[in-house]
């Protein structure tokens, strides 16, 4: 089996440490760090934003994954872009032109990333595909992390490779929300390309140790 991308959720790090988290992620086999942004509009929770960017990229050495779980996410993109994002997740459910923002992702450098609500179905994709870089599958409602996986996203993650290989798209698949050891090889099995872990990761004794086996697919 191909080893996924690991994407460590910098919301389950302890802030009070955070250079020290940051310098985990570092030397550990993590291939992005998760940059959760929440505007306690389109999710119900705030988490945090810019000033955090900027910590984050003056200590963490892995590219930036920023989720945007925000209402108006057009107003912000080029902020993130120049703070150093590499990838920039926008809500299937918060774009009314979704084409044109997943332009301006490109236009400003970074890598285009569409994510979907557990209710939402993958095939509303298909007509924008070739803008697309990577689809963020969530497999818990988003807002909080140490939430449990909704077990049908399994199946949701299969269609959506089906429907990327049918159409020719080399778009990856991310899934967030959940995901831990228990659950990783089978998400793998079924095309997700890369795993958000959160609290599995910083919640573990050891985290380096989460990241390696997230990586190998180890059930536990
Ligand atoms: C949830 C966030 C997730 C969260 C995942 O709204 O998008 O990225 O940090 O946390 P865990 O892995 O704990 O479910
Ligand atoms: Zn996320």
């Amino acid at each position: 089996m191909t080893q996924p991308f690991i994407a460590p959720s910098l919301l389950a790090a302890d802030f009070a440490n955070l250079q020290r988290d940051l310098d985990l992620i570092n030397r550990s086999e993590a291939d992005y760090l998760h940059f959760d942004v929440m505007d306690g509009e389109f999710v119900p929770n705030i988490s945090f934003g810019f000033p955090i960017l900027e910590v984050v990229r003056k200590y963490c050495q892995k590219p930036v994954d920023v989720h945007l779980m925000i209402a108006q996410p057009d107003r912000y993109i080029d902020a993130f872009a120049d703070g150093g994002a590499s990838v920039i997740h926008v809500h299937y459910e918060a774009c009314t032109h979704l084409h044109r923002t997943l332009t301006r992702i490109r236009e400003m450098g970074c890598r285009a990333g569409v994510a979907l609500n557990p209710h939402t179905p993958v095939d509303g994709l298909e007509d924008v595909l070739e803008q697309i870089d990577v689809v963020l599958i969530m497999s818990v409602n988003p807002g909080f992390g140490g939430q449990s996986f909704i077990p049908h996203t399994l199946q949701k993650v299969a269609k959506l490779k089906q429907l990327l290989v049918a159409s020719r798209s080399s778009a990856l698949i991310e899934i967030d929300g959940g995901v831990g050891l228990t659950n990783a090889s089978a998400l793998v099995g079924a095309g997700a390309d890369i795993l958000v872990a959160g609290s599995s990761v910083f919640g573990a004794s050891d985290p380096m140790k989460a990241i390696q086996q997230l990586k190998d697919c180890q059930q536990p």
